[in-house]
């Protein structure tokens, strides 16, 4: 799929923007606080109805203005899709598809693909177990709407199920009203650990390929899922805690606490890996991402590239940007240095200033 244009009104700094993309690689430059990100946030906001920083609506309509408006054209092979987006302070988003308004946000999911990289993405190893297991909700959602559906009911049942075991004694009824919510949470909760296994499986047999690449052949990453109760067990294991969880005031059991290990010849490199492993293999992680989007959907993903490339060595750089050279790439930097000194490819180059973009090529 590509992204053919993008237009935005009163979203952050943009006062009114209209851009137009290169289906190959679209570089955006300029000192910082000038509007770079704000641009790949709107394009990634439009495509899956989320901010890749989780920023709420409100956050993102110009300071002196109460709405804002994306409209976006994608394409996917021949078939032209429009999407647009309205932002309101105090309401939910109102989301059109070629004009005609949908229910849910939920239907947008799937129209398009994109994989946003950040630097923060880097520490994705090193960090704890949380932003793991965001990364694993990103994908899948993204990859499969009934995830997105079994997801946000697990989450609010969780909610119920927490604020439960804090009112406990004041509720003559709580034990019934624990067992209703158990039933269901473990519903949701086993179709959440298998889509999750089978995510991992798939994510096992596309990384160790990049990261072999990645690290010259020396290293041998294996990706491993590590539920916190297994598919089979997670309703056994619930009834078994509920002691404990009214003891703790929360539910101690759950995919809400489940991990991905990573570990090079059996090390851990959540604990063990040098820095440079560590992001070597979050890097390795992005890539398997866009492989795994390629190979699911049967489409190529947008790739947003957010200040990353600054903060890779050379090695690591090109071989970044020589596997992404078949997908429509939106690039932020500070400077275009890196790109001139290497000879890497800009199709299309726009300097960024104070809320105004300008094409350079
Ligand atoms: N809701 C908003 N309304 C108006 N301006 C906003 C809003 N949200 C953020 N901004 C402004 O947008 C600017 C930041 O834009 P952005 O993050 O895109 O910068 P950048 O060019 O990516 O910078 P850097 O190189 O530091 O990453 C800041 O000046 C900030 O004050
Ligand atoms: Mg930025």
């Amino acid at each position: 799929m590509l992204v053919e244009s993008i237009k935005l009104e009163n979203f952050r700094n943009y006062g009114s923007l209209e851009l137009e993309f290169d289906p190959g690689t679209n570089l955006f430059y300029g000192d910082n606080a000038q509007g770079k990100t704000n641009i790949l946030e709107a394009v990634y906001l439009c495509g899956t109805t989320r901010s890749h920083k989780g920023s709420k609506d409100r956050e993102m309509i110009h300071f002196d203005r109460d709405e804002a408006h994306i409209c976006m054209r994608i394409r996917k092979g021949d078939v032209p899709y429009r999407i647009d987006m309205h932002l309101k302070k105090s309401k939910t988003k109102g989301i059109a598809i070629n004009g005609v308004p949908v229910r849910k946000a939920g239907e947008l999911i799937g129209l398009g693909n994109f994989v946003f990289f950040s630097p923060e993405d880097l520490n994705i190893i090193k960090n704890g177990p949380g932003e793991r297991r965001r990364f694993l909700d990103m994908e899948l959602c993204q990859l499969d709407s009934i995830y997105l559906f079994h997801l946000s009911n697990y989450n609010k049942l969780l909610l119920q199920r927490n604020r439960l075991l804090k009112d406990y004694g004041f509720y003559p009824e709580a034990g019934t009203m624990l067992d209703v919510i158990d039933e269901q949470l473990i519903q949701y909760g086993t179709a959440l650990i298998r889509s999750r296994r089978v995510f991992t499986d798939q994510l096992q047999e596309i990384i160790g390929g990049i990261h072999s690449s990645l690290s010259g052949r020396k290293e041998d990453l294996t990706v491993t899922y590590e539920p916190n109760a297994e598919e089979t067990e997670f309703g056994q294991k619930l009834q078994e805690n509920r002691e404990k969880d009214l003891r703790m005031k929360q539910t101690m059991t759950g995919p809400h606490r489940d991990d991905l290990g990573f570990a090079v010849h059996g090390v851990d490199l959540r604990k063990y890996g040098s820095q440079g492993q560590q992001r070597t293999t979050a890097l390795s992680l992005k890539l398997a991402e866009i492989e795994i989007v390629k190979q699911s959907v049967k489409d190529t993903p947008v790739l947003l590239l957010d200040d990353v490339l600054s903060e890779l060595d050379g090695s690591r750089q090109r071989y970044l940007l020589e596997n992404i050279h078949d997908i429509q790439t939106m690039i932020t930097c500070t400077g275009v240095d890196d790109f001139v000194e290497n000879n890497f490819q800009i199709d299309r180059l726009f300097q960024v200033v104070e809320g105004t973009v300008e094409r350079r090529n």
